[in-house]
């Protein structure tokens, strides 16, 4: 194998993602040929027990609780910000004028205004940035987009794609800054989910241009870990209506993205049916593909079995699970190999153009809840 590139990792904002990006690195030795071996190398973080957690990471050198320390180390090449939402355009703007590259979480800015500001101070620098989004790297996920690649399915009828989490039934769990309007945005639910639902239609051209929203606040204040309650302002279910088309023909693309879906607990699933064919994936079932076909007369849902591989070749046994971390680690494998020019026709990272127009998308969906009818993007 070619010598690998070294390439230092900064993380700002240690919480969940941070950690998971973390232990992506420590696995990295799963993939079996890739151009890139990225080191972790500074964590920044406002929590001192968060960034003691790092020190587990040895190669980590640089604990800070300011960011411009971190962006401003020769060590870092490219850094991972995983912070709230209100937080997003000060640390992308600042990431941008450090010259420093970098994978910034969804949903790429509190809302449409910031997200414009980021994308174009991105698109008017030399940077490279792209938005989290690991959901499509389930080897499921890869094959339906394949075969829709292959028009398996013909002239589509319909199609959905979800997100669906479910830990909101529980009203007792106390407040975070997920669900609040100040820290979260406006858009709510749609700002923590909807750039998993909308990266694999915008991938394949499938361009909303106008949207019919319903939108529901089911949970309206929530225990404050102090013995009160403070208000619970975001969205918590989405359902978005709307019509695109594949060069074939108009169909209707549903985007669902909810925190209150009863049963479903991370539950990310893409469905399309055609004329010839139908496809399905739920990371709720990971290790199938649903297809429907019409045989001998016979309409027939069948399910086939995904194995490991993903875009990325790993060591990991063929007929072995796949699961979360994985898509973590073939996500930054992918963003790695495209800053490296390495990534070919393979499946790559959302791009700040597709995380912009998720956001055209949500604006209008906010209009369409008060209007009650559908909005142009
Ligand atoms: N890709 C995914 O599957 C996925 C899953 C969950 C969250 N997210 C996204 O990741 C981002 C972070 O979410 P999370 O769940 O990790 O949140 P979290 O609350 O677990 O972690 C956020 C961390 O940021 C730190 N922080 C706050 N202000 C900071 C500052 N000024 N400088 C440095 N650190 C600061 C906090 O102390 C905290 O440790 C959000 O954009 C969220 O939407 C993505």
């Amino acid at each position: 194998m070619p010598a690998q590139e070294r390439v230092g990792i900064g993380v700002v904002g240690g919480g969940l993602m941070g950690r998971e990006l973390a232990a992506a690195i420590g696995r990295w030795a799963a993939l079996s040929d890739h151009p890139v071996r990225p080191v972790l190398t500074a964590v920044c973080d406002l929590d001192p027990e968060v960034l003691a957690w790092f020190d587990r990471v040895e190669t980590v050198r640089l604990r800070t609780a300011d960011h411009r320390e971190l962006l401003a180390d020769d060590g870092v090449d490219v850094v991972y910000l995983a912070v709230p939402h209100h937080l997003h355009e000060r640390l992308y703007l600042d990431t941008v004028a450090a010259g420093k590259d970098f994978l910034g979480e969804k949903p790429f800015g509190i809302d449409l205004p910031a997200a414009r500001r980021i994308v174009a101070a991105v698109e008017a620098s030399t940077v490279f940035a792209r938005c989290s989004s690991e959901m499509p790297f389930f080897p499921g996920a890869q094959q339906v987009v394949a075969a829709l690649g292959d028009g398996a399915v013909g002239r589509v009828i319909e199609a959905d794609a979800s997100f669906l989490h479910s830990s909101d039934l529980d009203v007792g769990k106390p407040i975070n800054w997920k669900r609040q309007a100040a820290t979260c945005g406006r858009i709510g639910v749609m700002g923590d989910l909807g750039m998993h639902v909308a990266h694999v239609p915008l991938r394949l051209g499938w361009r909303p241009e106008r949207v019919y929203a319903v939108l529901q606040d089911l949970v309206v204040q929530r225990p404050d870990g102090r013995g009160g309650t403070a208000p619970c302002d975001t969205w918590d279910n989405a359902t978005l209506h709307t019509w695109v088309s594949d060069g074939r023909g108009p169909f209707p693309l549903t985007l669902q993205t909810k925190r209150i879906a009863p049963g479903e607990m991370n539950t990310w699933r893409l469905r399309v049916l055609g004329m010839d064919g139908g496809l399905e994936f739920s990371t709720a079932a990971p290790k199938t593909v649903r297809r429907f076909a019409v045989r001998d007369g016979r309409q027939v849902w069948e399910h086939a079995q995904t194995g490991s591989q993903s875009v990325f070749p790993t060591i990991t046994g063929g007929i072995f699970e796949f699961g979360f971390a994985d898509a973590i680690l073939q996500m930054w494998a992918a963003y790695l190999a495209e800053r490296a020019g390495a990534l070919g026709d393979r499946f790559g990272c959302a791009t700040p153009r597709e995380a912009l127009a998720s956001h055209e998308l949500f604006d209008a969906a906010l209009r369409s809840a008060a209007s009650g009818r559908a909005e142009p993007l």
